[in-house]
Parts: C-alpha cells; sequence; structure tokens
C-alpha cells in the first residue's frame, strides 16, 4: 500500500528520515519508514503487540499523528534514540563544562536538541582556582557549545538546536542580552533570560537591580531593573533574541515539585526539565479533525480527536520504553518522569476549515476547547496506562499523588512541528500560515518553485474566487489583503502572521497554555515595521497572562535562524 504524500513531504523524508544502506542509498520507502516505526513502539506492547502495530501505523500513514523527528529517523534501527528534548546541566567547573559539551555533542548526533541554564557559569572576570588568570564567564563557553553544534550535524541530517539561558541575577546577564548584537555569533542558540516575578516587579516599579556571583552567592553588582529590561526589549527588536522564560510560572506548573526548581528548558521552550531528562513529543494534526454535520456544516470531530489523542498517548509512552538511552544519567531521570509531549500542528489549518478567522474571539474560545479536550483524553490514556503498567516512579512526588495515578508526570506540550508538519502536510504548529503562497526551496537540489497553500486554495475555488489573476496577487504579496474587491470576510479568514495583531497570537498562546501542562512554543510574528517599545509591550502582556515564555520575531530581524522551516521560504 502506498501512503498519500505532498511532494513536499516526500522531498523531506527522502533526504532527511528514510533509512540508508552504508553506501547512503535509500532502502525504504515512506510506508516501511511508518511500519518500521510502528512495529518498534509496539515492541512496549505485552498484549496484542500485532494490534497496536497496526494502529500506530495507521495514524502515522493517515497523517493524523505523528512522532518527533527523531523517533521517525531512528526507531528500529541500530541508533534507537528516540527523543528530540533534553536539557543538560552545566557546572562550573572546566570538568563538568567539557563533560557537558560531551553530551552534548553525543545527543546532537542522534537527533536531539539540549537546553542549558549558564547561570551556575561563574561570571567574567571573576577569579578561578588556578593560577593567576580570570573567568572567562559563560558567554565564551557558550561560544564552545555554538562551534561543536555547528560541526556536529544531527545524524549527518539536520545541525543541531540549543536553548541558553541566564538568569536574570547573573552578572553577565547584559552581555548575554547583547551577544546576537553581530548576527554571526550564537547561530545555533536560542537565547531566554530567566526572570522571576520579583524581576519583573523591581521593572514595574523602576527598582534597582542586584546581581550575585554564583560561585559565593555575594552580590557582585547593580542596575536600574529598567535598564536589563530595555535591553532585552531592544535586542529581541533588532534580532529576534532574546525570549523570557518566566521561571516561577514555570514552577508554579511543576508536576513533581518534590525534584525542585525546573530551571531550564529543551530549545523551542516547550518542555522544562530537570537536569539530564529528556522527553519526547507527538502531534495531533488538527487539520484531518474535521466533521460535517447533517446540514453539511463543518465542525471538529471530537470522537476522533479523542481516540487519536488515546491512541497517541499510548505510541508517546511506548516510545518511552523501547527508546536507547545515551546516557545512564538521562535514563535514570527520565524513566522515573516518564514525561512525554502531545501537541498539535495543523490549527490554522483547521480555522479555516470550519470558516472561523484566527483573530477572533471565536477561534481562541475553540482553542481552549479543543486544547482541554485534548488534555483530558491524555491524562485518561496515561490514568489506564498507570492501571495496566503502574504510575511513573516519581508519583508519590507528584501533585496527582494520591488522588490520580498516572503514567506519565506530563502529558502535553506544544510544539513547533517545524519538520513533521511538513511531512503531515499541514500548517505549523498553532501558527497562523505565514503566506498563502511561497517559493519552496527544494532540499536537495536548491531550485524553487511556487506553491500554494491547498486549504486556502481550496477554500477560494470552492466559492468560485480563484483566478490566475488573485494567484499571481499572492505570489506578489504573500496574502489576499489589497486585492481589489477581495470581501472583509475573506481577508479576515485567509489573513497569514504578519496581518494577525500581536494581541491575538498571545491569546492563542495563553489558551492553548492554559490546558497544557508543559509549555507552548510560539513565534509572535510581527510585521517590520513594529516600534521598539512594541515588543517590551508584548513581553510583559505575555508575563501578566501567565504564560511561560515568549519569544518575538520581527519580520527581516533574524538571518540565521537555528530551525531553518527547510521547505519553505
Ligand atoms: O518537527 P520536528 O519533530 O522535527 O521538531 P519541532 O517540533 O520543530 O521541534 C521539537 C523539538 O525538537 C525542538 O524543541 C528541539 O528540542 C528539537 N529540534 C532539534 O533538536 N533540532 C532541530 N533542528 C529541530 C528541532
Amino acid at each position: 500500500m502506498e501512503v498519500m504524500l505532498t511532494d513536499n513531504a516526500i522531498e523531506i523524508l527522502r533526504a532527511r528520515y528514510l533509512a540508508r544502506d552504508e553506501a547512503g542509498k535509500v532502502v525504504e520507502t515512506p510506508a516501511q519508514l511508518f511500519r518500521r516505526v510502528a512495529r518498534a513502539v509496539s515492541m512496549a506492547e505485552a498484549c496484542d503487540r500485532p494490534l497496536w502495530e497496526e494502529r500506530f501505523f495507521r495514524l502515522m500513514e493517515q497523517g493524523e499523528f505523528l512522532p518527533n523527528s527523531p523517533t521517525l529517523m531512528n526507531a528500529g534501527l541500530p541508533e534507537g534514540q528516540l527523543s528530540a528534548c533534553f536539557v543538560l546541566p552545566v557546572g562550573d567547573t572546566m570538568d563538568a563544562i567539557f563533560e557537558c559539551l560531551r553530551h552534548t555533542a553525543l545527543i546532537h548526533q542522534s537527533g536531539g536538541g539540549t537546553g542549558f541554564n549558564f547561570s551556575s557559569v561563574r561570571p567574567r572576570g571573576d577569579r578561578t582556582g588556578s593560577g593567576p588568570g580570570t573567568a572567562s564567564g559563560p558567554l565564551a563557553f557558550m561560544q564552545v557549545f555554538d562551534e561543536a553544534t555547528r560541526q556536529v550535524r544531527q545524524g549527518g541530517r539536520r545541525r543541531g538546536a540549543n536553548m541558553g539561558i541566564l538568569e536574570c541575577t547573573h552578572p553577565d546577564v547584559l552581555a548575554f542580552v547583547r551577544s546576537k548584537e553581530d548576527p554571526s555569533q550564537l547561530q545555533n542558540f536560542n537565547l531566554s533570560v530567566g526572570v522571576s516575578d520579583q524581576f519583573m516587579k523591581a521593572v514595574e516599579r523602576g527598582n534597582p537591580w542586584a546581581l550575585y556571583n554564583p560561585r559565593d552567592g555575594k552580590q557582585w553588582g547593580e542596575l536600574p531593573a529598567r535598564e536589563l529590561w530595555g535591553a532585552i526589549g531592544q535586542q529581541a527588536w533588532k534580532r529576534g533574541d532574546p525570549g523570557l522564560l518566566f521561571l516561577d510560572t514555570i514552577n508554579a506548573g511543576n508536576t513533581v515539585p518534590s525534584l525542585g526548581r525546573l530551571q531550564a528548558t529543551n530549545p523551542c521552550g516547550e518542555l522544562p526539565l530537570y537536569p539530564y531528562e529528556s522527553c519526547n513529543l507527538g502531534s495531533v494534526n488538527l487539520r484531518g479533525m474535521v466533521r460535517k454535520d447533517l446540514q453539511g456544516h463543518p465542525g471538529v470531530d471530537w470522537e476522533r480527536l479523542g481516540a487519536t489523542v488515546r491512541t497517541g498517548l499510548r505510541f508517546l509512552d511506548n516510545v518511552i520504553s523501547v527508546n536507547r538511552f545515551l546516557l545512564p544519567q538521562v535514563r535514570e531521570v527520565t524513566l522515573a518522569n516518564r514525561k512525554v509531549g502531545l501537541g498539535v500542528m495543523g490549527w490554522a489549518e483547521l480555522l479555516i476549515e470550519l470558516g472561523i478567522p484566527y483573530a477572533s474571539e471565536q477561534a481562541v474560545d475553540l482553542a481552549r476547547n479543543v486544547m482541554g479536550f485534548i488534555r483530558e483524553c491524555s491524562y485518561e490514556a496515561s490514568e489506564e496506562l498507570a492501571r495496566e503498567r503502574g504510575p511513573f516512579p516519581n508519583w508519590p512526588g507528584s501533585v496527582f499523588y494520591p488522588k490520580r495515578p498516572l503514567r506519565n508526570a506530563t502529558c502535553n506540550s506544544v510544539a513547533p512541528t517545524g519538520s513533521i508538519s511538513v511531512i503531515a502536510g499541514t500548517s505549523y504548529s498553532i501558527e497562523p500560515l505565514y503566506a498563502l503562497a511561497f517559493k519552496r526551496v527544494g532540499i536537495l537540489e536548491g531550485e524553487t518553485q511556487w506553491e500554494t497553500n491547498q486549504v486556502a486554495y481550496r477554500w477560494l475555488l470552492e466559492r468560485g474566487l480563484w483566478t490566475p489573476d488573485l494567484e499571481q496577487h499572492l505570489r506578489d504579496n504573500g496574502g489576499v489583503s489589497g486585492y481589489q474587491g477581495m470581501a472583509t470576510g475573506v481577508r479576515e479568514l485567509l489573513a497569514t502572521a504578519h496581518e494577525i495583531p500581536w494581541e491575538y497570537h498571545l491569546a492563542h498562546q495563553q489558551a492553548f497554555q492554559e490546558h497544557t501542562d508543559n509549555a507552548v512554543s510560539k513565534t509572535v510574528n510581527l510585521p517590520r515595521e513594529t516600534p521598539e517599545s512594541m515588543v517590551s509591550e508584548v513581553y510583559w502582556r505575555a508575563w501578566e497572562l501567565g504564560l511561560k515564555g515568549i519569544t518575538v520575531y520581527r519580520d527581516g530581524s533574524r538571518e540565521g535562524q537555528v530551525l531553518q522551516h527547510c521547505s519553505r521560504s
């Protein structure tokens, strides 16, 4: 049987996912890839293994659910490392730092991405234990990590991704905030300042802000909180970095608080994790979850969505069981919490299918309902797995104890789905469409060709609105806005990322976050002409709304991005 895939999907699968022999020749078809993954993941089943293999295969083959890239690439193969997300600890000794670098290279090589909080590293200019020299500071080490990332491609297929975090109390925080002033620096890092509620209040009141040396806990200096806040907004406006991580909000939502504070996330921010903890993700394709009622009105197919989520969650729990862990430390923490992150893709396309504009309260309400439903179904599935297989070992130290035995310390995350949404042939994660027509750059050959978003195209075609003239307009402008005679309703329904007011970007992020136990990866896209002060306003509002983190991308502000949305430009 051959699987229905778009040209884009076939191209990306051939370039990076399909298994190869020793000579580098592709030796499987997409259907065989899904079969390989389904079989490997079903090995965790004690009973009815072939039945589960079939169910997992169907989910992927029909594009209803896909696990994160390393699972697709490595399941059933000798590599066998299946997780996309890791956090590693960075100590304040040469040994610890270079041990961490070695682990990072191994993880990148296997297809995983890494997040680090560098705040334990003593500041630049501090004394060192050995000899008369002074300390290099966290930024110097980040450059070493960046260079190593450049050299170690993930499984030879894509470049690794990192999240670099520095907390707002670290003496080098201002230099960290400005470290991408030169855009050639730290290209393989997303940067986030770890901020506390106390810092946000100091900004609000215009108070001074103290910086502490992590080596001895003594105060190192101080600066006006607003000076740091201003620098963050300015750099984010200029370069798209740094983002913020709201560490107190993250910890308020920690499901296993007995293990201490969470201080870092994976590269795209959707997973706060403990040192050495890893997590695997999977996303349901919402675009496929539409059903017409007897009158022909489209609505969400709740039954199908629920069934997909339940099987998807079981799939992700199985991935933990069949995973090959690269390091004993990773195995220990990962198996003790058994975190998984089931999320979504195709949200913008679902909204178009339902005729609901992204920038509307109706869309935000639906976001809440959809994610609330997904969360409930995931938790029910995890509860059922706990009955069958036992709760996660740290369950007695979790917020669920003793009322709700669960198999997984967390169930949900909203990941960017940068590659798997291309394989599923749908829109990224919960992002609005970036453009209705775009030039596709071939992954291997470098040729370009025009493509139109298929959901928008069909919508326009079915209403008799598609013309060659409109097609040209979409190529020139990216969207329908500015096209003579186009009704306001159509413009609103097909609005693209830069036409969505930032308030609605945040509203969607918040609606999904409300029902996500981990976090939501979202980029607030801003038009090029956005004033600098607005970025600070977006960041401030993100904190007020209780988001766990925030990232903006002002059109044209970033040259080399960590995550290339490689099949679209
Ligand atoms: O679509 P795909 O499964 O490839 O990944 P994603 O949803 O765009 O990203 C999920 C996570 O995979 C990120 O947060 C990173 O932890 C990791 N990742 C990575 O390590 N390297 C990349 N080039 C892309 C993603």
